[in-house]
Formats: structure tokens, sequence, C-alpha cells
């Protein structure tokens, strides 16, 4: 699976990795940059992270972010973390963050050609029991993309050239390249205990999962609740993660522009699909900065049996 080992003297650094590509597409420079910024601020809040009991970072920040949840004291240290290396790096011209409500736009000195969207630190309800937090990014620029996940020690970075992995040795170190998804796998995953306000076509393919009519063995269920660390275990062993619109949340939960986009784009350039039930996620023109949409992702042939009971549901209507 590996085809280097971090031990190796010729190590293929992400840094290393991302100064080459650029030489190679005799670019600005800019997107280099740009990216070696957010590796910098990713390491600094994967450093906090660990040390969060010391440093006394665990707990709220005793406010509510835009879309209303808890803020803990390390979602405002990784958003300042975020904020201050892009627009440090020149080469930003308008941030958006979960964690403000407006969109920030950098000062006209420093100002670059490309647009970041972030959620500096997903998964916070995780923080105080230890379990993966992650930042998520993408970098938009005309019509091309790039799309990032890391969760403490892994980077997935994406960058329309298939999913390449890296695992943090101080530097993140190529370990896996042109990732590709199961076509099948074994793992649902989603919050069961939204079950009372799940649509029809959930709650068959939730059953037909546990209890399959054609005699093979059922799915086993995974959900850890921060969408890095559910994503990144479908990614790797396939299966299906699920955050769908529900009666209590009839977009859903999850962000267009900060945490689905980035996800999907990975995930289908892993070969997998990333539905909003409706619609390719990547196909969702946003409306707003901070626009939910049902998120539905994973193994093609998994996604594919979900979709045929969201359809067969409509037809039923
Ligand atoms: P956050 O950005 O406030 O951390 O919320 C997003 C997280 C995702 O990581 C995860 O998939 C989801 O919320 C879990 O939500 P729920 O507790 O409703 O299952
Ligand atoms: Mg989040």
């Amino acid at each position: 699976m590996a085809d280097r080992s971090p031990f190796e003297t010729d190590m293929l650094t992400l840094t290393r990795y991302v100064m080459e590509k650029g030489r190679q597409a005799k670019g600005t420079g800019e997107l280099t940059q740009l990216l070696n910024s957010m590796l910098t601020a990713i390491k600094a809040i994967s450093s906090a992270v660990r040390k969060a009991g010391l440093a006394h970072l665990y707990g709220i920040a005793g406010t509510v972010n835009v879309t209303g949840d808890e803020v803990k004291k390390l979602d405002v240290l990784s958003n300042a973390l975020v904020i201050n290396m892009l627009q440090s790096s020149y080469s930003t011209c308008v941030l958006v963050s979960e964690e403000n409500k407006e969109a920030i736009i950098t000062a006209k000195e420093r100002r670059g050609k490309y647009v970041v969207c972030f959620d500096p630190l997903d998964g916070s309800s995780n923080i105080d029991c230890l379990a993966s937090i992650g930042t998520i990014f993408a970098i938009y620029r005309k019509v091309s993309a790039w799309a990032g996940l890391s969760h403490l020690l892994h980077v997935a970075l994406c960058c329309g050239q298939g999913v390449q992995w890296r695992m943090a040795l101080g530097e993140f170190v190529l370990v896996e390249k042109d990732v590709k998804i199961k076509k099948k796998g074994k793992i649902f995953s989603l919050n069961e205990g939204y079950a009372k306000y799940f649509d029809a076509a959930t709650t068959e393919y939730v059953q037909k999962k546990k209890f399959p009519e054609d005699g093979s063995a059922p799915y086993g269920a995974r959900y850890v609740g921060s969408m890095v660390a559910d994503v990144h275990r479908t990614l790797v062993y396939g299966g299906i993660f699920l955050y769908p619109a529900n009666q209590k949340s009839p977009k859903g939960k999850l962000r267009l522009l900060y945490e689905c986009n980035p996800v999907a784009y990975i995930i289908e350039q892993a070969g997998g699909l990333a539905t909003t039930g409706t619609q390719p996620v990547l196909d969702v023109k946003p409306e707003s900065i901070h626009q939910r949409v049902p998120l539905i992702l994973g193994s093609p042939d998994d996604v594919q049996e979900y979709l045929a009971c969201v359809q067969k549901n409509q037809a039923g209507r």
C-alpha cells in the first residue's frame, strides 16, 4: 500500500511536493505560498490540540458562532491561526470561516487571487474527550479548486489529480498516492439517534443495512461525530457516511462551502460519490456563505443504493 517509507532519506514531504508542483506549473508561487501557510496553521492547531489540557485550552469560550454552536477555546485559537497565516501569505482575497458571520476581506496590500473557505476545527464537540478533530479547507480560484482535510496526524490533500495522503513526522510525508475508495463497503455511518426524525428514504436505507433482504451480512455501524474522522474512515475502508436532511434539520447540518464541498471533492477524486440526495454536492450553486446541505458520500455502490431508496420513496408519494 505505502510506496515510500517515512524513514527513507529521500522523503517526499508535503512542503517539497507543493514547491515541486509549483515549479513544474511555472506558476507565480502564490498557491505554494498559500498551501505552505495553511500547513503551518494546521501544524500549530495540531500542537495546540495536543497540549490543550496543560495550556488550559479545554472548555468553552462563552459565545456561540454564526450557526448557533457553542464556541470552544480551541475553536477561537484555531480560527485566529488560520486567518493570520492566510492573510500574511499574500495569496488570498476573501476568507470564509465557520466562526465568522461575514466573509473576511484581505487588506489591499496583502491581497492575492484565492478565496479560502474553512472550518478551522471541525468536530469541536469531541475536543474535551480527545476524539479526532481537524481542519477542513477549500481553495477556490475561478474554475479550479483544491481541497484538504486534516485530522491530528493525517492530511488528505487533493488538487484535481487524485487524493494523496500525508502523515506528520514534524513534516507531512507522502504515504500513499492516488488513493481510491472501495466500490462498495461494509460500514454505514450516521447519527442514528435522530431516527425519529429521518425521512422515509433514510429509514428504509438504514433498515436495509441492518436487516439485508438478500441474506448477506449486515453492515457495521460507526459514527465518531467528527466529520473529518468519519469521512477519513470512509475513504480508507469504504462504505457510506450520511448527514441527511431530517425533520429537525430540514437542510441537514453541514455547511456547503467549508464542510461539504471539500470532502465531496476528495471523495469524488478517489472515485466515490457525494450527493445531497437530489444532486451532486459539487453541483450545488451557493446562495449564502454559511448555507447547509444534506451530505451523503462514500463508495459508489453504497451511495447509489441510497439514491435508489430516495427515488423509490419519491415515486411512492
Ligand atoms: P462543528 O463544525 O460545530 O464541529 O459541527 C460539525 C460536526 C461534524 O463534524 C459532524 O459530522 C456533525 O457535526 C455531527 O453532528 P451531530 O452531533 O448532530 O451528529
Ligand atoms: Mg464543522
